[in-house]
């Protein structure tokens, strides 16, 4: 918990400076609320389960469409663009392995009232910075569009039924299977060729020269360019790429979809996803532009251990020990007044004699000892013990926090009143 609690507390500083709010929701939900756009065949992906009121409930298996209820139901009349982040466990009935489980946690955010490129860019650039802020040394960042993937299958009159079958394929980069499933439809060697290479280039030129002829596409060509643009420029993200296979598992996207990922990580590799999607009308509220993305919280941890992050140790600044049983109520009295200064204390409560005590400390990452006997205590002074160098100073007591400021920098949590 050292480990995530460090990582979740740099993950929630960055969503703020983005001027984002928390939000929370419930664990469980109306069954419906992740069918109504998905269908019956979610179902095998959820846990379900009916209460004793016979409601058909759903333990929760994103926070998307959670938000987009509450939104609908609360938070409609809120100045917009409305900007919300979330961290919390997700479950879903997978098969568990490395990196995939059952019960895991996601850090996202919703972003509704907006969908210039600036806002896209900077929504994107959000999920690379948190990635980047964590501490992650080599994350890749991919963008695609469902508008031009549509558009592809249109061109080459793939059906809806074909559809179907191949965006699993697609979203799983299976370019093998991919190939002889298309050698089984009517399509030509050329066509086939050109599907193939379309959805295997990371080269937005590439893209754009391809659809150029297509007039419908120009505005959302132009402005996928233009947040390529605003991500290099702007956010400085070294190498965006663009990869028309990122199609997203989820039904509710259109349009602008992004993928990050953490090649160390091999099969599970995908930390982040997102896009722009459309739920609110479906929930009945009034329709407006929605995007947002999440991260795996989970895959986070396990990257960063895979690249060796050096994760800080638990410290102690001062630990406290009192040398015979008399001397304990004045010790437990300092510790609390230490501790209302800010600093990390803590005491020797089982009075194990001086020696252990400081081994004991020196386990904990303690920065100073302060060691309180019965003549100490009857002069009104204290010994300070410096953890590193062994070095001992007698202290008036009521010098003490005087002291403490010179020397250690109290924490920034907030201290006790
Ligand atoms: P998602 O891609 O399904 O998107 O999940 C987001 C991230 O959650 C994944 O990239 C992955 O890191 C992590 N994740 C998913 N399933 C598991 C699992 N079984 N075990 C561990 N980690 C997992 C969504 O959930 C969308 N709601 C994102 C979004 C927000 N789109 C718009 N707004």
């Amino acid at each position: 918990m050292q480990k995530r609690r460090h990582i979740q507390k740099k993950i929630l500083t960055t969503f703020h400076q983005f001027g984002y709010n928390e939000i929370q929701t419930p664990i469980f939900e109306t069954l419906e609320l992740f069918t109504a756009k998905s269908g019956q065949a979610i179902i095998d992906e959820l846990y379900t389960f009916q209460d004793k009121g016979q409601r058909n409930l759903a333990l929760r298996p994103e926070l998307t469409a959670p938000v987009m209820r509450m939104y609908v139901e609360k938070l409609q009349m809120e100045p917009k663009p409305l900007k919300l982040f979330y961290f919390g466990q997700c479950f879903r009935y997978d098969r568990p392995q490395k990196g995939r489980y059952r019960e895991f946690f996601q850090a996202g955010c919703e972003l509704i009232g907006t969908n210039t490129p600036e806002a896209h860019a900077e929504l994107i650039a959000l999920a690379y910075t948190l990635l980047k802020n964590v501490g992650l040394k080599n994350i890749t960042l991919k963008i695609g569009n469902l508008d031009l993937v549509q558009a592809l299958f249109k061109h080459h009159h793939i059906s809806d039924q074909q559809k179907q079958e191949l965006l699993p394929l697609i979203d799983k980069e299976e370019f093998d299977e991919l190939k002889t499933y298309l050698h089984n439809t009517t399509l030509t060697e050329q066509d086939i060729d050109e599907i193939l290479h379309l959805l295997q280039t990371t080269d937005l030129s590439t893209i754009t020269a391809s659809f150029k002829k297509q007039k419908e596409l120009t505005e959302e060509l132009q402005k996928t360019q233009h947040i390529f643009t605003l991500l290099t420029d702007a956010f400085s993200i070294p190498t965006p790429e663009f990869h028309l296979s990122i199609v997203r598992g989820l039904d509710y996207y259109q349009g602008l979809v992004f993928e990050i990922e953490a090649p160390i990580l091999g099969a599970e590799k995908q930390l982040c996803g997102g896009g722009t999607y459309s739920l609110i009308d479906l929930f009945g509220g009034t329709p407006t532009p929605t995007a947002g993305f999440a991260i795996g919280f989970d895959r986070t941890i396990l990257a960063l251990e895979e690249e060796h992050y050096h994760f800080p140790e638990s410290t102690i600044d001062l630990y406290l020990i009192p040398v015979t049983p008399k001397t304990l109520p004045n010790t437990l009295h300092l510790a609390q007044q230490i501790r209302k200064q800010g600093y990390i204390v803590d005491i020797d409560l089982l009075q194990r004699g001086i020696g252990k005590a400081l081994k004991h400390a020196n386990t904990k990452n303690t920065t100073y000892a302060i060691i309180i006997g019965p003549d100490e205590l009857k002069q009104n002074v204290i010994t300070l013990r410096n953890m590193d160098t062994g070095k001992q100073q007698s202290i008036p007591t009521k010098e003490l926090i005087t002291t403490l400021n010179k020397i250690i920098p109290p924490t920034k949590e907030t201290p006790l009143h």
